[in-house]
């Protein structure tokens, strides 16, 4: 098995890093990391914009032509996120708020997009957005609409954006080539960041109820195995609140 290589593709303003992956997928290589200063029409998740202004933070999609489950992607993107911010910042308390971002002290501070490639009925690989806060200052993170933090935010110092993008790209080289070896090592090391198995949390499921559960587990699907008044239920989505109690950097 060869191990994928990162190529760095640099563009200035784009609508969307995920939307020019997906337009140029045929031609681009496996593992090519689109990386852009702006975005004009950065996605969210559930339809939701992404704040994104010039030369403030990362915006980059990865080409993952040897995945076709995206919570995989998922998986290597998180992962790598949290590598390249604990290099920066090794005594905060990062970790991966289920399914799919990345909290400091409940702070969002890295939202991750997957989006299939698809031709007819098959799906030809998985797109990776992967959006990190590095010098977005308070009053910008307060027009967010939701508790966010910057890496800024956090240290008070101004990060080399450029330097952090290759950071990550190195990490997210790293995390592939093991997905491709040991999918299972992956998949552990990753649920051991969500902090949620054995604790109490509430979930605003996909019709927007509001579920009290205790997590059990999660599958190797990525669903949440969880208990609602004792009764076993599971769930693929949701937005997840984990009690303060049962975060890092805060004593059980
Ligand atoms: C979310 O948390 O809602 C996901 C946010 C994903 C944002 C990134 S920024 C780079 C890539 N391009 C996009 O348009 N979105 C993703």
């Amino acid at each position: 098995m060869h191990f994928p290589e990162i190529h760095i593709l640099e563009l200035e303003t784009v609508d969307s890093t995920n939307l020019y992956a997906k337009d140029n997928f045929d031609v681009l290589d496996d593992c090519t990391l689109v990386s852009a200063e702006a975005q004009t029409a950065g996605k969210g998740r559930l339809g939701r914009q992404w704040f994104s202004p010039p030369g403030t933070n990362i915006y980059v999609s990865l080409v993952m032509k040897r995945i076709s489950n995206p919570f995989y992607a998922t998986i290597v993107s998180s992962l790598a996120v949290l590598e390249m911010l604990e290099r920066e910042l090794p005594r905060a308390p990062f970790y991966i708020k289920w399914p799919n971002d990345v909290y400091v002290d409940h702070r969002k501070i890295s939202g991750i997009l997957c989006e299939c490639s698809t031709r007819g009925s098959s799906i030809e690989g998985v797109i990776a957005g992967i959006g990190v806060n590095i010098n977005l200052d308070k009053k910008e993170l307060d027009s967010i609409g939701q508790p966010a933090a910057s890496l800024k935010f956090l240290s008070g110092v101004h990060y080399d954006v450029k330097k952090l993008s290759r950071e990550l790209a190195d990490s997210l080289e790293k995390y592939y080539a093991v997905y491709l070896r040991y999918p299972e090592v992956l998949f552990d090391e990753w649920k051991g960041r969500n902090y949620i198995i054995g604790r109490n949390i509430s979930l605003s499921d996909p019709t927007g109820n509001i579920r009290n559960l205790f997590i059990r587990d999660i599958a190797e699907t990525g669903e949440l195995i969880a208990e609602e008044n004792g009764v076993p239920c599971r769930f693929h989505c949701g937005d997840v609140t984990i009690l303060k109690e049962s975060l890092p950097g805060t004593p059980d």
